[in-house]
C-alpha cells in the first residue's frame, strides 16, 4: 500500500468513527514497528517524526523507510511532520513525500503563529497536504521542546485562528503535557467548549500517560488524532537497556533491534486498539 494522503486518512477515520494515533518515529526500527503494530491491530494511523528527530536522517530517508514498511501494509497510514519547526522543514517534508504536516509556531505571539501557519498552508494545500497547527502551549518536554508555561487553548480564539490560518487540524492545550515527567490533567469541559467552536478536528499531543478512559471520552469532542511519543520511545530504549543489563558483553545490535521492533510494535498495537475500544 502507498503512504496514505493526510486528507484521505482523516476522512476515512471520520467515516469509520476511528481515533487516529500518531506514533513518533526516529529511525528504521521504530518506523517498521509502528507499521507492524497498526497492521496487527488492523487500524489506521500516522507515522510521524518531529523536526528534532530528523537531525540524524532527513525527510527523504524517512519517506523511503516508510514506503518500504508500507509495502506489506493493509491499513492506511499517513506520514506526518510533527512539531514542524520551520517553513523550510515543511517544504522539505512535502517535497520528500510526507502526506501530512504540523507547523508548530505556538511558542510565537499569536499574529506570528497565524502568519507561519498561513505560509505553511499555502504551500501544503497546493500539494494536497493537510496542515495541523497549535493554539496554546503544552507544558512538559518533547525532546527539544521544553515548555513551562501552562497556556491552555482559549475557546474564544479558536474560530478566528482556524479561519485565518486555514489549518485542517488544531492541536489543543487542555491540560495535556509532553513527556512522562509531568502528570496530565485533561480538562474535558474545556475540550468540549473548544470542540463546539472549532471548524476542524482536534489533536491531543502528549498522549503518553493520559488515562485511556479520558481519551475514549474525548472522542465525542471531535478529537481525531492522538500523539504518542514517549510510550514508544520507552519500549525501544528499554529493550537495549534490559539487553545490556543481562549481558554487558552483549553487542548484537541486530538481535536487540529486532527485539525492539517487536516491543515497539506491541506497544503501538496496544495503544491503537485501546483508544478505539
Ligand atoms: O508530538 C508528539 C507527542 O505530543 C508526544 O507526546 O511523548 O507525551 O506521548 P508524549
Ligand atoms: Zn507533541
Amino acid at each position: 500500500m502507498k503512504i496514505a494522503n493526510g486528507f484521505d486518512i482523516m476522512n476515512y477515520a471520520k467515516r469509520h468513527g476511528i481515533m487516529l494515533p500518531a506514533f513518533n518515529t526516529t529511525n528504521l526500527e521504530m518506523t517498521y514497528a509502528i507499521v507492524k503494530g497498526l497492521n496487527k491491530a488492523e487500524l489506521p494511523g500516522y507515522v510521524q517524526i518531529s523536526s528534532n528527530n530528523l537531525r540524524l536522517s532527513n525527510p527523504d530517508v524517512i519517506t523511503y523507510i516508510t514506503q518500504q514498511a508500507m509495502k506489506d501494509s493493509d491499513v492506511p497510514i499517513a506520514l506526518h511532520l510533527d512539531h514542524g519547526k520551520s517553513y523550510e522543514d515543511v517544504k522539505a517534508c512535502v517535497n520528500a513525500g510526507f502526506t501530512s504536516i504540523m507547523i508548530d509556531a505556538s511558542h510565537l505571539p499569536l499574529e506570528e503563529n497565524i502568519k507561519e501557519v498561513q505560509r505553511a498552508v499555502e504551500y501544503c494545500h497546493f500539494y494536497g497536504v493537510p496542515v495541523e497547527a497549535e493554539l496554546g502551549a503544552l507544558q512538559g518536554k518533547e525532546e527539544d521542546i521544553v515548555n513551562e508555561a501552562d497556556c491552555k487553548t482559549d475557546p474564544d480564539m479558536v474560530a478566528d485562528f482556524v479561519e485565518r490560518t486555514g489549518c485542517d487540524l488544531l492541536a489543543v492545550s487542555v491540560g495535556n503535557v509532553h513527556g512522562l515527567d509531568l502528570t496530565p490533567k485533561v480538562d474535558l469541559p474545556l475540550l468540549e467548549k473548544i470542540s463546539k467552536v472549532s471548524p476542524v478536528p482536534l489533536v491531543m499531543h502528549g498522549g503518553s500517560g493520559i488515562p485511556f478512559d479520558i481519551i475514549q471520552k474525548a472522542r465525542q469532542y471531535n478529537l481525531l488524532k492522538v500523539n504518542y511519543g514517549s510510550d514508544l520511545r520507552k519500549a525501544f530504549v528499554s529493550t537495549f537497556g534490559v539487553g545490556y543489563e543481562k549481558n554487558h558483553n552483549c553487542a548484537s545490535v541486530i538481535e536487540l533491534s529486532i527485539e525492539a521492533v517487536e516491543n515497539v510494535s506491541k506497544k503501538a498495537e496496544e495503544l491503537v486498539k485501546i483508544i478505539n475500544a
